[in-house]
């Protein structure tokens, strides 16, 4: 039985999570590829730290070279994470004809079509099943069981933390700080949660998907993007009364064959697959023209479920020797005027405003909305909260830019203290 060497960089949560595999899984491994997978080195940043004993020490390097220049290094496996020198080893393992397995979704979206092109050029494989959803095979379904399929809309929860924040809020109405700090505690959240928090790791993800599901060389930039920092448990108290739950959610959908592109808090009716997603679970909804709709559910994240999609990636390039797969770069760079403004895009909104309740306020307000073209489906005033009242507003399907020029008037009205919140509907 044959051995297939690979050079592992980095053994952190993931690098750790992959190795384990390897050793525990290693039969099975065996008996799907044939092979077995052995690990030549290990390439980490501080060699005086604490390692699992059980793994010799001469296995770790802090040299590059060692697992760049080895000739019997097949596959490199990078899992540091960041954008240099991660992408500077990665073109360097693809010169020298390595088949590479990363993790890494800032690097994807922001320089995944130059490391493509080089792979393909090279004919290498690069895969990337971790980068998404950690242990949910989305990627390998999108390219490869879904391909019969024209596929018109995507929707994740891709970021456990920020799912696991609003469940807390909305489960135990407590503030976005207070949740934060918990989860901070517990270390679900990062020390900087700007990544999660700020919606930037969501919209890296998506910047995956998208270019995956659509074929366009989508760049981080194109993604339209806001954080959950605004969202109050007053908002979910309103989301609540009128049907729906507040997700964090990655959108592609192909409208009219442009593409929208954005990652922020949503209401979702409360009977959607993905409003029961909880705690700090990823899924992904998927709608395809032949397949109709899907849902992927599972850990996004951690060293096992992580790990597993790494090592089912180093299983694929093996069965598969060097076939090379065509799908993701031949479509590159063909259709980037695709992707739609936001303001043009059309849904229905949730609008929260603080007024001082003076009589004739409601009349004035809905006909500044009236003048946009913005016509109402809701509309809820609660108690006498002196000296503010919380009035709240569902449109019916309208144009994002004539909520916002509406939005605009509105706020210059004396008798409006803010525009607490914006939230867009997602009614499918
Ligand atoms: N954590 C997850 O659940 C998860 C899920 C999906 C995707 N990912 C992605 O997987 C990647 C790794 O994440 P992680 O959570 O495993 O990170 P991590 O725990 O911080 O581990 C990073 C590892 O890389 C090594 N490293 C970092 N910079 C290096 C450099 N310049 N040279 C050599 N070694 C370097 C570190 O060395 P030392 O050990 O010496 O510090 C460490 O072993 C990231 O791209 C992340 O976005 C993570």
């Amino acid at each position: 039985m044959g051995k297939i060497k690979i050079g592992l960089m980095g053994f952190g949560t993931v690098g750790s999570g992959v190795w384990k595999i390897i050793q525990e899984n290693r039969d099975k491994i065996i008996e799907n590829c044939g092979y077995e997978i052995e690990v030549s080195k290990i390439l980490v940043q501080d060699l005086a730290k604490k390692r699992d004993d059980a793994i010799a020490k001469e296995m770790f390097t802090d040299n590059p070279t060692d697992i760049l220049e080895d000739e019997n290094i097949e596959i490199i496996i990078e899992v540091m994470g960041g954008i240099e020198p991660a992408k500077e080893y990665i073109l360097e393992a693809i010169k020298r004809r390595k088949h590479v397995v990363t993790a890494n979704k800032a690097l994807l979206a922001s320089h995944g079509g130059v490391l493509m092109k080089a792979a393909k050029e090279a004919n290498v494989k690069l895969l990337y099943e971790a980068s998404v959803a950690g242990g949910i095979p989305i990627i390998h379904a999108i390219k490869e069981s879904l391909s019969a399929n024209r596929i018109n809309r995507i929707m994740g929860i891709l970021n456990g933390t920020t799912n696991y924040i609003l469940t807390k809020m909305t489960s135990e109405k407590m503030e976005f700080e207070t949740v934060l700090k918990e989860a901070q505690g517990k270390g679900y959240a990062e020390a900087d949660p700007t990544s999660d928090v700020g919606g930037y790791d969501a919209a890296y993800k998506l910047t995956i998907l998208a270019r995956l599901a659509f074929g366009i060389d989508v760049k981080i930039e194109d993604v339209y993007r806001e954080g959950i920092t605004n969202i109050t448990p007053i908002d979910i108290e309103y989301a609540t009364e009128l049907g729906y739950v507040i997700k964090l959610l990655a959108i592609a959908k192909e409208v009219n064959g442009e593409i929208e592109l954005k990652v922020h808090p949503t209401f979702i009716p409360k009977e959607h697959p993905l409003a029961a997603v909880g705690d700090a679970f990823n899924a992904v909804y998927v709608k395809g023209n032949a397949v109709g709709e899907l849902m992927f559910y599972g850990k996004g994240a951690g060293d096992l479920p992580t790990g597993s999609a790494v090592v089912g990636d180093i299983i694929s390039i093996i069965r598969e020797g060097k076939h090379q797969n065509k799908r993701v770069s031949e479509k590159n760079e063909k259709n980037q005027n695709r992707i739609k403004d936001m303001g043009s895009n059309q849904g229905e909104y949730y609008v929260r405003l603080l007024i001082k309740d003076y009589p004739g306020v409601l009349g004035k307000i809905a006909s500044l909305f009236g003048k946009y073209n913005v016509s109402l489906s809701s509309v809820i005033q609660k108690g006498k909260e002196e000296p503010a009242v919380s009035l709240v507003f569902i449109t019916h399907d309208t144009v994002e830019l004539n909520v916002q020029y509406a939005l605009t008037d509105i706020a210059k009205l004396p008798e409006v203290i803010r525009i607490a919140n914006l939230i867009r509907v997602e009614n499918v």
